[in-house]
């Protein structure tokens, strides 16, 4: 491999963690993540299997190490499997760590088998609620038992899970310890997440739905030992564990603790655009100069021109008794 410069930003940090959102359509309706009626990209408009191959190709070539599918929900795109097939040769040269994705657990009973023979050894799914009747309310589409078992599915084809459960006040705040000992018992971690304001909000506030991560770990603190941790997984998350059950707790606080100036990564669309930041609207189109040229030339020059337009940070904040830095953007257009 040619030695190329790393990708480092404007703000002296480098850029080796790549998202991929490989659809923006999904089986599931989550209340904080899309509108019930969502009008979906055409297909034309998407990347095709082999552009998505050489759009995380040249990333990698380019100082990626760690890269993870997203959607929508990723295992809902079209021949999905033949992407993650081609990126095995990274992880096989040495030139990825990880291969992972993100999902909402529906259609891992049908491939869990194979993520894992492509070189998949960890998935992080979304679960914000045991509850049946709760899960049906907050995804609006989806079932609870299937996800359940596509958990189960994944961890017997040998893959870690880590469940990622959206904290929402009044919603899965009576849970707590109902998803952190349903975890333990099955050896899976777990991951609290601050509900980011994103999408069009209607009638569903989320300065009311806002629990911050402080209070949850003050209440996790009153029945357990914590012990803050340095390991980190690349993502946001800071975790502790707890002593008594040696589970690892995670928290990711967009809004509490505000994690931006440690920020490694960048999300790519599935029409091939490049968003520098979860929470801005900087953007920048790598479709035109993929398809511009057989040759990744153009590309290299767009990815390294784009990381130079990386903003500082976001500008979520509920703390005055509104919500500012709100974006309009739904999370399953940069699959969060
Ligand atoms: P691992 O550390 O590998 O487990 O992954 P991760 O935590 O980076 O990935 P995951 O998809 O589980 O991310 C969980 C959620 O954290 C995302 O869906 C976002 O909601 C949030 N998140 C991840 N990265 C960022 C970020 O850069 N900024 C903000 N504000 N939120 C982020
Ligand atoms: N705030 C925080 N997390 C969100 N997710 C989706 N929408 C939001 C939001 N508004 C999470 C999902 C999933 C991941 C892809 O992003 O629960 O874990
Ligand atoms: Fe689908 Fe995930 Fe968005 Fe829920 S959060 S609607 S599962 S993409």
């Amino acid at each position: 491999m040619t030695d190329i410069a790393p990708l480092i930003d404007p703000f002296a940090r480098a850029i080796s963690y790549l998202r991929v959102s490989v659809t923006d359509r999904c089986d599931f309706r989550c209340v904080y993540c899309m509108a019930e009626n969502m009008t979906f990209l055409p297909k034309k408009e998407l990347l095709t299997l082999e552009e998505l191959d050489r759009m995380c190709s040249t990333f990698i070539r380019m100082g990626v190490k760690k890269l993870r599918i997203t959607g929508g929900e990723p295992l809902v795109r079209k021949g999905i499997m033949t992407f993650f097939e081609g990126m095995t040769r990274h992880l096989d040269s040495g030139a990825l760590d990880e291969l992972t994705l993100t999902t909402n657990g529906s259609q891992l009973g049908r491939f869990a088998k194979d993520l894992y023979a492509a070189g998949v050894r960890r998935v992080n799914v979304s679960l914000d609620t045991l509850d049946d009747k709760k899960f049906a309310d907050i995804t609006r589409w989806g079932r609870l038992p299937q996800v359940l078992q596509g958990i189960e599915a994944a961890q017997k084809a040998g893959l870690r899970v880590k469940i990622n459960a959206v904290a929402l006040k009044g919603f899965n705040e009576d849970e707590l310890f109902t998803l952190q000992s349903w975890c333990a018992e099955r050896e899976m971690d777990l991951t609290f997440i601050e509900v980011m304001p994103m999408g069009d909000l209607g009638n569903e506030d989320r300065l009311d739905q806002y629990w911050d991560l402080k209070d949850l770990r003050a209440r996790l603190g009153e029945r357990f030992t914590l012990t803050d941790l340095d390991e980190r997984t690349g993502g946001p998350a800071r975790y502790v564990k707890l002593e008594e059950t040696g589970q690892k707790i995670g928290f990711i606080t967009p809004l509490t603790h505000n994690f931006c100036e440690s920020c490694n990564r960048v999300r790519l669309t599935c029409t091939g655009q490049l968003f520098m930041c979860l929470g801005q609207e900087d953007m920048a189109d790598l479709r035109g100069a993929l398809r511009a040229s057989p040759n990744d030339d153009r590309l290299e020059d767009a990815i390294r021109a784009a990381i130079a337009l990386k903003p500082k940070g976001h500008d979520f904040d509920y703390s005055r008794q509104g919500v500012a830095g709100q974006m309009s953007r739904h999370m399953s257009h940069t699959g969060g």
